[in-house]
């Protein structure tokens, strides 16, 4: 494995079980004493934890290029703060969702320029990328049924119609296309298979990398 560590991305929509992997996948590590952190975007620092509150609440008008200014802030303080020195110090680190989201949601979604998210998700992180990431792919209906099961109080984004997380699931899988360092798992499954279909795509991989 790389003496400077992994950076492992997780993403998907709203209910597709991305936390829930993320989380058996430290374990598993942990399990291992591989060492490892486990992280999330936004909110995994003081100040990404304040904006991770503007952005989920939206109680002031936000407008897209706004929006996505604040997660890729939390995205430049985040590799500051817990990223880039988690890997300085050889560890494997796992993130529930990274710069990706920002293309899906804020660029497929929301319409805004992608090459502009790239380039600055690329500033935000020092240049450095995710050396894998883990796609859950899931139908945005299951998701949604599962969105609305788990919580009385959903976010400004799990509010928003079906047809908005069908966008950034066919942008997902634009993005994901022909690409080696994805690694795509069905999320339609139970937790346990979804878990077990990760650790035999992922576990083979690490040591090559
Ligand atoms: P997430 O932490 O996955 O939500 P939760 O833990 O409440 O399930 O993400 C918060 C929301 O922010 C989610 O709806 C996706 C959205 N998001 C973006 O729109 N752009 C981004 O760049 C990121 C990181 C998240």
């Amino acid at each position: 494995m790389n003496k400077n560590g992994l950076l492992i991305a997780i993403e998907g929509i709203d209910g597709s079980g991305k936390s829930t992997l993320a989380k058996e996948l430290y374990d598993h590590f942990c399990a291992k004493n591989i060492p490892a952190i486990l992280t999330k975007e936004p909110g995994d620092t003081p100040l990404g934890k304040e904006i991770r509150s503007i952005v989920q609440e939206q109680h002031v008008a936000i407008c897209p290029k706004a929006e996505y200014l604040l997660f890729a802030a939390d995205r430049a303080q985040h590799a500051q703060e817990v990223i880039l020195p988690a890997l300085a110090q050889g560890n494997i680190v796992i993130s529930d969702r990274m710069g990706d989201s920002s293309i899906a949601y804020q660029g497929y979604a929301r319409g805004l320029e992608i090459d502009m998210i790239k380039m600055v998700n690329r500033w935000a992180l020092n240049e450095y990328m995710p050396n894998l990431t883990i796609f859950v792919h899931i139908d945005p209906t299951i998701a949604r049924q599962r969105c609305i099961k788990r919580s009385n109080h959903l976010s400004a984004f799990e509010k928003e119609e079906e047809l908005f997380m069908r966008k950034i699931n066919d942008g997902f899988c634009d993005l994901y296309k022909n690409r080696t360092d994805v690694i795509i798992i069905n999320g339609n499954q139970n937790r346990e298979s979804v878990i077990q279909e990760t650790l035999s795509a992922l576990m083979p991989r690490l040591d090559t990398i």
